[in-house]
């Protein structure tokens, strides 16, 4: 067994402060979003909101093919059009390197590794095959119109069931192994006195963040800069510097509000497109993809389909888990939908057996999009489990206790934290889940059917590698850190503000922490919900340094003369000998002797060794009441809690949107959301909001969210991830609760009414 959590080298790492005199900025303190003023004025620039002198707008052609080849390409009448500057197509954008995929490198950023508009190929319905340029969006839109093409079409792998017949086990799945096996777990599962062995489905979901993907790309000789709408600045100017062979000094990635990025705002064409028009027009270009646009060249969660079997002993402990299934991929992303990562974590049993396979399909790559993999491998095993509670005449909640493991039971390894448990019991007592009729379809009011279902939530501590922060101090006394990081409406800069304000012990107004740009100190992404802790900790890092630099100006005219950085703390924007709070001097006394009108200190994150040492994981049970109308079959969800254990809140108003969204994406998931994917050309037919439907203001129900609050011992600031938690076990609880009360059991999403008509 590890070391203890409280005295292992991660638990450094844990470092409340003590600057009682800033209260109100603390962390944990509930302070509104500092951008909030802007954004409500208008007054926060977007990409697409930049102004140029002499940018052109770009509109993108989408092929209508999914394998094959451009024939010919005729642009004469569009290049005629009233306003057009020109049409750029393979034939003559610049040559550009194929960009290296995520996860293929340290800061690799692309979705795939195919060529970008090099060829005639055509790799699936959708990519984009020509960029028009003119003078306004109209005069593109339009002229695109009169771009003639012919295709020669070959076979293409455009069904599911045919692409699952030649499906394949892939090297890793997001990091972790395809398989893993522990014990017999389909001899177990045959002897097991109860069991569950169902197939459940889930369909494609699409990115609808409310701001369009836009990028404002300019060139200054060999010098790119980008107006980005991004959840990666760094990664983006690597990968970009890669495509067009410079340094990555020479590609500035700007992005400093985002609306929206749930894992689809990446590195995708229309950024790589806008630079090599611009580069080939000689003038800055915009392109901002239309709804269908994001439909077409955006990638988003991809179809599953997958196998639960659970044998469960009288005393409901699992005797074999079994999680199998395959997702449908494409041969040039890295992006296997980790659908059973959850699995290896959540329950005790004695023997597992969890497989990963992909079908390899001519489609856009598909991508990240909030929670991937636990969003939809929780509804299936989630529902399993209610499936064998109903079996064994067992409350949910209790089998879920009686299957509670002490370690992790695939790694093996200690939890850092875990009150899984907890959370089930407070949730249970605040949404009054003791109402609940064990039988289905007994509770009946008029013409709606009444019932509850729960689901456990999860998803894993991640703190991402590399990164650096810079803490710049002024002579008057101001604190601002820099970091390319990422703000995309879930308060990253507010609570980072709250941190250093503590850290440092100044008001919260005399700091500010600057990111969205690629020139700042490495970033790390905006995603796998690890940008909080992984940004504390760059700053916990520079803080550190800071220690050390203020020593050194500080020379031996201060009371803390003779100390080492080890000996002083901060407080009360300055230093003092630790436990002697009185030997004392204020930054702006220290930089005011030294002559200095700013001090900057750097440092570069430790490695996240603590995901070696524990299994790390937020977690959370989600609570849902259900009513369908017996005559229509509509599905009203009336009521939503969410309870979670995830470390320590750093922000409860900006945690409760993060966890409210989540959840809102989740009823997303388990009612409506579903892309329409036409099996014979490979085309997403209900490309717009239209049609595709997200949950609106009128689907949406009183959301109640707790927490534990139970501080992390392993992890920056006791934190773990919030981001993305909250729409994992949504599909399960609400599927749960409709079985409650209907008697109706659906093993594929979305849950839509015709599924409960007899
Ligand atoms: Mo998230 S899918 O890691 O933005």
């Amino acid at each position: 067994m590890k070391t203890d959590p409280e005295t292992s080298p991660s638990a450094r790492d844990y470092r409340p402060c003590n600057n009682e005199a800033h209260k109100h900025g603390a962390v944990g303190q509930p302070i509104s979003r500092l951008d909030g003023p802007l954004k409500v004025q208008g007054k926060a620039p977007f990409a697409a909101d930049v102004s140029l002198s002499g940018l052109l707008f770009g509109s993108l052609l989408y092929s209508t093919i999914a394998r094959g080849s451009i024939a010919t390409i005729d642009t004469i009448e569009a290049e005629r059009a009233p306003g057009v500057v020109l049409v750029m197509t393979y034939k003559n954008a610049p040559r550009m390197h194929p960009p290296r995929p995520t996860m293929s490198a340290p800061k690799a950023a692309a979705p795939s590794e195919l060529p970008i508009m090099q060829n005639p190929t055509i790799h699936w319905n959708g990519e984009a095959v020509a960029v028009v340029l003119a003078e306004t969006q109209e005069q593109a839109d339009h002229a695109k119109s009169l771009i003639h093409i012919n295709y020669n079409e070959l076979p293409a792998v455009t069904s599911f069931d045919a692409a699952k017949a030649n499906s394949r086990t892939p090297a890793m799945v997001i990091g972790q192994p395809p398989v893993v096996e522990i014990g017999d777990a389909e001899a177990a599962l045959k002897e097991a006195p109860y069991k569950v062995d169902q197939i459940y489905r889930t369909p494609r979901h699409n990115h609808n963040a409310i701001e369009l993907h836009a990028a404002t790309a300019s060139w200054v000789g060999d010098n790119l800069t980008i107006h980005d709408a991004t959840q990666k600045v760094t990664h983006s100017a690597w990968t970009l510097a890669q495509v067009f062979g410079i340094e990555e000094r020479q590609v500035r990635v700007i992005s400093p509000y985002v609306g929206g990025g749930f894992g689809g705002k990446g590195l995708w064409y229309h950024q790589v497109l806008a630079a090599a028009a611009a580069r080939l027009a000689g003038r800055p270009v915009r392109i901002v993809l239309s709804r269908e646009g994001v439909f077409r060249i955006v990638g988003g969660r991809t179809v599953t389909e997958q196998r639960v079997a659970l044998g469960a002993n009288a005393d409901g402990h699992l005797m074999a888990l079994i999680h199998t299934g395959v997702s449908a991929m494409t041969a040039h992303n890295n992006m296997a939908e980790p659908f059973t990562h959850s699995t290896r974590h959540l329950y005790a049993a004695k023997a597992f057996k969890i497989v990963q396979e992909v079908a390899d399909m001519n489609m856009i790559a598909n991508a990240f999009m909030r929670a991937p993999g636990e969003s939809v491998g929780t509804f299936a095993v989630e529902s399993a489990i209610d499936e064998l509670a109903e079996t064994m005449q067992l409350d949910p909640i209790d089998l879920r206790e009686r299957m509670e493991p002490t370690k992790d039971p695939t790694s093996g390894l200690k939890f850092s934290s875990r009150h899984l448990v907890e959370a089930y019991r407070r949730g249970a007592e605040r949404f009054g889940w003791q109402r609940r009729l064990s039988r289905p379809r007994a509770r009946q009011e008029g013409d709606w059917l009444v019932g509850l279902g729960v689901a456990t939530a999860t998803y894993p501590y991640i703190r991402m590698p590399g990164g650096a922060a810079r803490i710049k101090i002024y002579s008057d006394g101001r604190a601002v850190a820099q970091m390319a990081s990422q703000e995309m409406g879930m308060g990253t800069a507010t609570v980072q503000a709250q941190h250093i304000s503590q850290r440092l012990g100044l008001p919260i107004e005399m700091v500010t922490f600057e990111y969205g740009d690629s020139s700042l100190p490495d970033g790390t992404i905006a995603g796998g919900s690890s940008q909080t802790v992984s940004i504390a900790r760059a700053i916990m890092a520079a803080c550190d340094v800071l220690a050390s630099d203020l020593l050194k100006i500080a020379g031996n005219d201060t009371p803390l003369a003779g100390l080492t950085a080890d000996e002083v703390e901060f407080q009360n924007g300055g230093l003092s000998k630790k436990g002697q709070p009185e030997i004392f001097e204020s930054f702006v006394s220290i930089l005011r002797r030294a002559g200095r009108d700013v001090l900057a200190s750097e440092a570069a994150a430790p490695p996240p060794l603590e995901m070696k040492e524990y299994s790390m994981h937020s977690w959370g049970a989600h609570f849902c009441e259900a009513r369908v109308n017996t005559l229509t079959g509509e599905i009203r969800i009336p009521r939503i809690l969410g309870s979670y254990d995830c470390g320590r809140i750093l922000n409860p108003k900006t945690a409760t949107s993060q966890f409210k969204g989540g959840i809102i994406m989740g009823l997303g998931l388990a009612l409506t959301e579903e892309t329409l994917f036409d099996e014979r050309s490979g085309r997403i037919m209900n490309r717009s909001l239209a049609e595709y439907h997200v949950p609106v203001h009128l689907d949406v129900p009183d959301i109640d969210v707790i927490w534990t609050d139970i501080p992390d011992p392993c992890s920056p600031l006791g934190a773990r991830g919030i981001g993305e938690i909250g729409i994992t076990g949504v599909g399960a609880a609400v599927a749960n609760a409709i079985y409650n009360a209907t008697g109706k059991r659906v093993h594929d999403l979305p849950i839509t009414l015709d599924k409960l008509l007899d």
